[in-house]
């Protein structure tokens, strides 16, 4: 049912270019929903690269200062707007929002709202939001990795890297996953092989596990290092980019190092050696609307039930309260984490 009246709502703002010390909190009134619109009381929003991108005007779809970062969600509806059903109060659901999620309650379209299955955690789901949807995406529908392939995932220790190795081991793939050398015992617990990133040798050693070549790497690292994950391919294998964290802090244009990167891949598919390459992007297709949702709820729906049944174990960093998202964003900025930072209510 409408919430007729005006609802309180903490918010943390980027307000510029800053460190992680300069984000405000804020209070204001959030309108009742309006059409097909449902409010949303937070109960977990995560930490993910791009707010370390875009708190530097980096990020590749950069929004303008100030504006409410937190690219995912979970939470319970509190009130629909018309034209949404009024059993949706009460229930909990997951979005990906981009933006606008670091807050206590928002407004979201109630067709971007996926249901979470009874009897898994609020902070336990979040960590398979936006990094479930792109790590299933990135294995099933661009890479279409078969079961018996080898790949190589970097940063496996990271929030995509940690989901994509689960879902590969359970689809019956071999993973190599590399990180710094405190994650190896993490990475192994998730059924990888690990290599360091930081060993002047790491390519010598993933040549070493494989041979033949692997069947795709999951770079989203980009820099000197691309032209090696190319190389790590047997002929038939996929790159699939997906980021550039390797140039994150470079000054100048934020849009740069990803149109040299498509330049570069562009090239590489044109070469007759039988491997392609492609740049997953979470948002493509966003301009059908109907079906980008349908694709995106499918497939969290998959990686959320994956998680219900313990497939997939929820790998959660650290949990800090939305007044304290300073903290949770130097933390995940620390390179120290396992995982995903989240942030509770
Ligand atoms: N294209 C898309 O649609 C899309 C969607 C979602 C995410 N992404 C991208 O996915 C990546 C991972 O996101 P996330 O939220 O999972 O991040 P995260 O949890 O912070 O994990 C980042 C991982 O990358 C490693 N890493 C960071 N900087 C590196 C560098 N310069 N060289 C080598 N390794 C580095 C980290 O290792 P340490 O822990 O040792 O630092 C960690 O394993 C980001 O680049 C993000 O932009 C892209």
């Amino acid at each position: 049912m409408s919430n007729p009246v005006a609802t309180p709502a903490t918010e943390v703002v980027l307000p510029g270019e800053v460190e992680p010390s300069g984000l405000r909190l804020r209070t204001r009134d959030l309108p009742p929903p309006t059409a097909g619109r449902v409010l949303l009381r937070m109960e977990a929003t995560g930490v993910s690269f791009a707010e370390q991108q875009m708190r530097r005007g980096k990020y590749y779809d950069q929004p303008p200062f100030p504006f409410v970062p937190g690219y995912d969600v979970v939470g319970t509806v509190v009130a629909t707007g018309p034209g949404v059903d009024p059993a949706m109060v009460g229930r909990r659901v997951a979005a990906v929002t981009k933006t606008g999620a670091w807050a206590s309650h928002l407004l979201l379209d109630a067709a971007d709202a996926v249901p979470v299955p009874d009897g898994v955690a609020a902070a336990d789901a979040e960590t398979v939001v936006v990094n479930g949807v792109t790590a299933w995406q990135m294995l099933h529908r661009t890479a279409k990795v078969s079961r018996g392939a080898t790949i190589v995932v970097l940063g496996a220790n990271g929030g995509v890297g940690s989901t994509l190795v689960q879902l590969a081991r359970h689809a019956g793939i071999t993973v190599i996953g590399t990180a710094s050398a405190r994650h190896h015992d993490a990475v192994r617990a998730l059924g990888a092989t690990p290599v360091d990133y930081r060993d002047p040798e790491q390519y010598r050693r993933i040549r070493q596990l494989a041979p033949h070549g692997v069947d795709a790497v999951f770079d989203h690292v980009g820099g000197a290092g691309l032209e090696e994950s190319w190389r790590l391919l047997r002929r038939g294998g996929t790159l699939v980019s997906y980021g550039t964290a390797a140039t994150k802090d470079e000054a100048g244009n934020s849009r740069l190092p990803v149109l040299k990167l498509f330049a570069r891949l562009a090239l590489w598919n044109l070469l007759p050696n039988g491997r392609s390459a492609h740049f997953y992007n979470l948002w493509a297709g966003k301009r059908r609307p109907a079906s980008f949702r349908a694709r995106l709820r499918e497939d969290l729906t998959q990686v959320l039930t994956l998680l219900a049944d313990g497939t997939l174990t929820a790998q959660v960093a650290a949990e800090f309260p939305l007044d304290q998202a300073a903290a949770a964003l130097a933390l995940a900025e620390s390179r120290t984490v396992a995982g995903k930072v989240v942030i509770v209510a």
